[in-house]
């Protein structure tokens, strides 16, 4: 390594807008630590959500910073560069949840041939999930364009294919159409293709107006709806899934679908406002889906590494779609970081980018 030094992009956790870069020095590795470089991660509208709820769910413990301040975790890649542990050498490949960082130093427990988990103090707060890195050297499922899209889709498509499960399993709660916030976004392209896939409801996509073209092009809706036009949706029994969390849209969709809402499931934070959508809104009572419930149910009912094996057999019908209509960027060095952090949180990213990034220049 030529440079010694470290470095974290910092937001203030009350003012996501305002972001500052720490350089400090690289302390002394302890024994049974390990070094990382962290090499590159994925930045989609998910990431800004982890900062909103930094506090709520603790996602701030997982990579400490100054008082005020946090580092946003991300999903990607590292290389050991430096290892006191026995079963870890240098030049592995890592994939799991890193900081916005230059370096990450983990503390490697329960290490097996797969992988392994961060077993530092501060990091057991959170679910054991974001605790656990792969170990991914010379795995071509790894590597290139297919690894880009493990860090930009994999931990999103699990929501989308958990979603799936939990209405498939509920038959829809009668309804005849599921209604999708935010269908630009890769969480709702997931859940859509595989809604579209089972074939028994109506896949009706809500957008801005600028992301409809590409929404309408992606094939996986029956419908696309732009925001301002809601009250034009013929009215049937519907499942709503939220991924923009705004009260006034939710409000809307309620109000118009009044008691033909059967379900109404509260899943994402892109368009998030200060409001809270009203207690008594008609229909369905709007539900927080918790993904760790849906999974600890689904390794009970089908038995452990089965949801991953499941979700295996769909990865490369929903990665085809993605590939045809989406393209990754590669963008490098803090100022990229700071400018794609700033418009994924205004919301001004393509929807037809997967953006990758990296603090190296
Ligand atoms: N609960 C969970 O466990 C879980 C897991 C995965 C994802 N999610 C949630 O699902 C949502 C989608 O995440 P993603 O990573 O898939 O998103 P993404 O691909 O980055 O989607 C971006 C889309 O979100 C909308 N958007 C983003 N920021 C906005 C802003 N400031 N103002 C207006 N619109 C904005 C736009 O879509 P439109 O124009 O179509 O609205 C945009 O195309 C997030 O809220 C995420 O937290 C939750």
């Amino acid at each position: 390594m030529s440079d010694p030094a470290r470095s974290d992009f910092l937001v203030d956790r009350h003012d996501l807008k305002r972001t500052e870069l720490a350089i400090s020095a690289r302390a002394a590795l302890a024994q049974n630590a390990v070094l990382l470089k962290v090499d590159r991660f994925a930045f989609t509208a998910n990431n800004v959500t982890y900062a909103l709820v930094g506090d709520q769910l603790k996602y701030w413990h997982l990579f400490p910073a100054r008082a005020g301040f946090g580092i946003v975790p991300v999903w990607g890649f590292g290389e050991v560069i430096e290892s006191r542990h026995g079963q870890i050498k240098r030049g592995e490949r890592l994939f799991g949840y890193f900081p916005m960082s230059t370096h990450l130093v983990i503390e490697p427990a329960r290490v097996s041939e797969r992988g392994l988990f961060d077993g530092a103090a501060h990091r057991q707060e959170v679910s054991p999930v974001y605790n656990a890195y792969a170990r991914v050297s010379g795995d071509p499922q790894f590597a290139g364009k297919s690894g880009d899209y493990q860090a930009l889709l994999r931990p999103l498509f699990m929501l989308s294919f958990l979603v799936d499960d939990f209405l498939g399993e509920a038959s829809f709660f009668g309804a005849t159409s599921v209604l999708l916030t935010s269908a630009s976004s890769k969480t709702a392209i997931g859940l859509a293709y595989l809604l579209k896939k089972r074939g028994t409801v109506k896949v009706v996509g809500l957008t801005s107006g600028n992301n409809r073209a590409f929404v309408e092009n992606l094939g996986c809706y029956d419908a696309v709806v732009t925001y301002d036009a809601i009250e034009q949706i013929p009215s049937e029994p519907v499942v709503i899934v939220d991924m923009a969390g705004n009260a006034g849209l939710l409000t809307g969709l309620h109000n118009h679908f009044a008691a033909n809402v059967k379900y109404s499931c509260r899943v994402g934070l892109t368009h998030a406002d200060a409001e809270q959508p009203p207690e008594n809104l008609p229909g369905a009572k709007p539900v927080w889906f918790f993904a760790p419930d849906q999974m600890k149910k689904r390794a009970q009912d089908w038995g452990k590494g089965i949801i991953d094996r499941k979700i295996d057999e769909e990865w490369p019908g929903v990665i085809a779609l993605f590939d045809g209509a989406t393209r990754v960027e590669f963008v490098k060095g803090e100022d990229a970081v700071r400018r794609i952090y700033l418009a994924t949180l205004e919301g001004k990213t393509r929807p037809d980018t997967g953006y990758m990034l990296s603090m190296w220049d």
